[in-house]
């Protein structure tokens, strides 16, 4: 109460220096007042134009959807990708970029920033049960993670900026990568690749956005997160070395089977006992594998598993505590170990700036009232690289539908998603692109010299 009445004194004092503007901007965020003000640009235009791509990027995705490719192997679908980019009319394009990826430059009327928007285009390897007349012709293959949807709204996202392009300063550049799901054994690739082949130069990327499709938020809903999005990814490979004896005779040997179990039990403290309980953590195991008959105590076993955070501090302290107990309980029973940590990428994290600044594109999109602010996903994501070089946005798109079975987790033979998010993912591609290319100069972005 008394902070209340203190509060309108100063607003009533400033409003005496200042005059009542004065008053505005320092009580409410300036974004939400720009964004409550200001029509976004184009955004008719692009309402217009979306509604006319919308029946070809149903197409467009229902086309790749029937031919999905793993990691690295995206040959037909990066075709399909440069091909249709062709056809539209894009000012520059590259091919086979980390392998299959295809990188497209739309040019404005002038010299102005110059913004990124990004999709995956690679399948898993699981065989598709949803009976759908355009599901996977690949047996074992299936876009279990809307990667599909992803390329199809980024095409259609170029349909429309290209029909834009004599009416917005700077340039937007399509990257269309693959590997998002890891590579075949031994190969590079995905984002880290994409990136070392020079993808954020020439013309140099100011910000990038991303979008990912979520069958836990309704269709229309779009979820954000300030800060750290989705999870920093460690996977790991543990061999516990003992001796081999006869079971009948444990004495005679180092028993790795009893050691694991207890690597297993005393890992779970690093969750429980050394990090914060505040901060976002998973330690999993995936695999066990150790042993080849009933009476004969093994030399070997193997565990492999992934550690998932958020905070970097977090992360290195909860590595070296993994290090840590993994070699010294193996140790307390004689046995050794032998670990072998993979770096999967850091955390996705979303610059909060950028964040604030894009929010109005992405309330013009949905409605204000359909952003939805989420937890920390512990899912990782590569898009994490290009986030760590440049300003970044990744966003889910709702594609939650209860009534056409869109319920069904990614990853999973029944995945499905609604089709109705394909013509919102494009709208927010475009409006998101649009507002940075006409409003960040200045303020975000240094712009093309
Ligand atoms: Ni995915």
């Amino acid at each position: 109460m008394r902070r209340q009445t203190w509060m309108h004194l100063l607003a009533f004092l400033l409003w005496l220096i200042g005059g009542g503007i004065l008053v505005n901007n320092l009580l409410a965020p300036s974004v939400a007042t720009a964004a409550e003000t200001q029509p976004a640009p184009l955004a008719e235009e692009v309402q217009r134009l979306v509604q006319e791509v919308t029946p070809h990027v149903v197409q467009w995705r229902r086309e790749i959807h029937a031919y999905p490719e793993l990691g690295n192997r995206e040959e037909r679908t990066g075709q399909f990708v440069a091909q249709t980019l062709g056809q539209l009319g894009v000012d520059e394009l590259r091919t086979g970029v980390a392998h299959h990826g295809v990188v497209a430059l739309v040019r404005g009327k002038g010299p102005g920033p110059v913004i990124a928007l990004r999709a995956d285009m690679d399948a898993l390897p699981v065989q598709e049960e949803t009976g759908l007349p355009f599901a996977s012709r690949i047996p074992g293959r299936m876009h279990a993670c809307g990667h599909d949807a992803h390329t199809a709204m980024l095409l259609g996202a170029a349909a429309v900026l290209v029909r834009l392009r004599d009416q917005f300063p700077g340039a937007v550049k399509f990257i269309f990568q693959p590997a998002e799901e890891g590579t075949p054994p031994g190969e590079e690739g995905g984002a880290k690749l994409m990136i070392a082949q020079g993808v954020l130069e020439n013309p140099k990327v100011d910000a990038i956005f991303g979008m990912h499709v979520n069958v836990d938020l309704p269709t229309g809903k779009i979820g954000y997160r300030p800060g750290s999005l989705m999870a920093a990814v460690d996977r790991f490979r543990v061999a516990i070395v003992g001796k081999q004896s006869h079971a009948a005779m444990p004495w005679a040997g180092i028993d790795p089977i009893v050691t694991a179990s207890h690597v297993i039990t005393a890992v779970q403290t690093i969750a429980s006992r050394t990090i914060d309980a505040r901060e976002p953590i998973v330690v999993s195991f995936g695999i066990i594998r150790g042993g080849e008959a009933w009476n004969i105590i093994p030399q070997r076993v193997e565990l492999e598993g992934t550690i998932r955070t958020h905070n970097p501090q977090v992360r290195k302290t909860a590595n070296e505590a993994f290090r840590r107990i993994v070699t010294e309980v193996s140790a307390a029973f004689g046995a050794t170990a032998e670990i072998e940590m993979h770096d999967y990428g850091p955390a996705v994290w979303n610059d909060p700036k950028l964040l604030e600044f894009l929010k109005p594109a992405l309330a013009q999109a949905v409605g204000a009232e359909n952003l939805v602010e989420l937890q920390p996903v512990m899912g990782g994501e590569d898009f994490a690289h290009y986030a760590q070089k440049v300003p970044g946005l990744y966003v889910y798109v709702g594609a939650r539908n209860e009534s056409i079975g869109a319920i069904y987790p990614v990853h999973t033979p029944q995945f499905r998603l609604d089709e109705a998010a394909l013509p919102i993912g494009v709208k927010t591609h475009c409006l998101v692109a649009l507002r940075f290319l006409f409003e960040s100069q200045g303020t975000l972005a240094e712009g093309q010299k």
